[in-house]
């Protein structure tokens, strides 16, 4: 599962994120793709009812959708724009609406990419890896951090294209290994 969280469509995210699809597809795997902003998220209400019920009472598109899309997938990787050093709202929403999800994403292989302007790339990467690691996912290689701020700046970042792409092929390839059980040392 690819999610790509810009409001900006075809963007310097939705690009990034077409670059992972086109690698992974390469891998062999088949990608899906959310664009978080096509979906209708309510904010988390913080009310523990998912305690209760064992699921988000909220009907909404998290709910009925996208929750299933998640628990469906091997591996997520989140492509994210850089605001205010940290993600947009949207993408913190879907996150925090997750928590319904305890134990259910856990052993899934996780990837971040992150691109932005210049500054705060590496707490927006923080931001992600903090929620794949509360909900014991896998990490299969550090966040990378893109360089771009209008539109079709990203693509001149070629060291960090490459690092996306090592970035697909790495969490498709522990997503196996993962899938079949082989032991981690
Ligand atoms: C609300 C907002 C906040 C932003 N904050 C930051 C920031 O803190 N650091 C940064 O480097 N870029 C920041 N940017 C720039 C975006 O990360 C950058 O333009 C990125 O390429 C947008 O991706 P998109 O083309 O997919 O929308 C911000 C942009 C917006 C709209």
């Amino acid at each position: 599962m690819i999610i790509s969280s810009s409001p900006r469509r075809e963007g310097n995210t939705d690009y990034i994120a077409k670059l992972a699809v086109d690698e992974v597809l390469r891998c062999g795997a088949e990608p899906i793709v959310v664009r978080v902003y096509d979906y209708r998220i309510e904010p988390c209400r913080g009310c523990r009812a998912c305690l209760r019920e064992g699921c988000c009472v909220i009907d909404d598109d998290f709910t009925n959708v996208l929750a299933g899309k998640l628990m469906e997938a091997d591996a997520i990787i989140i492509v994210s724009p850089v605001f205010f050093n940290s993600i947009p709202s949207q993408l913190k929403a879907f996150i925090d609406r997750t928590w319904c999800l305890r134990g259910k994403l856990r052993d899934k292989v996780g990837g971040v990419i992150v691109v932005g302007r210049r500054y705060g790339h590496e707490l927006a990467i923080c931001t992600l890896h903090s929620f794949m690691l509360k909900h014991e996912m896998i990490l299969g290689m550090r966040g990378v951090a893109i360089y771009g701020f209008e539109v079709g700046e990203a693509a001149k970042d070629t060291q960090g294209l490459e690092d996306a792409r090592k970035l697909a092929r790495r969490v498709v390839k522990l997503a196996e290994i993962v899938k079949r059980g082989i032991k981690i040392m």
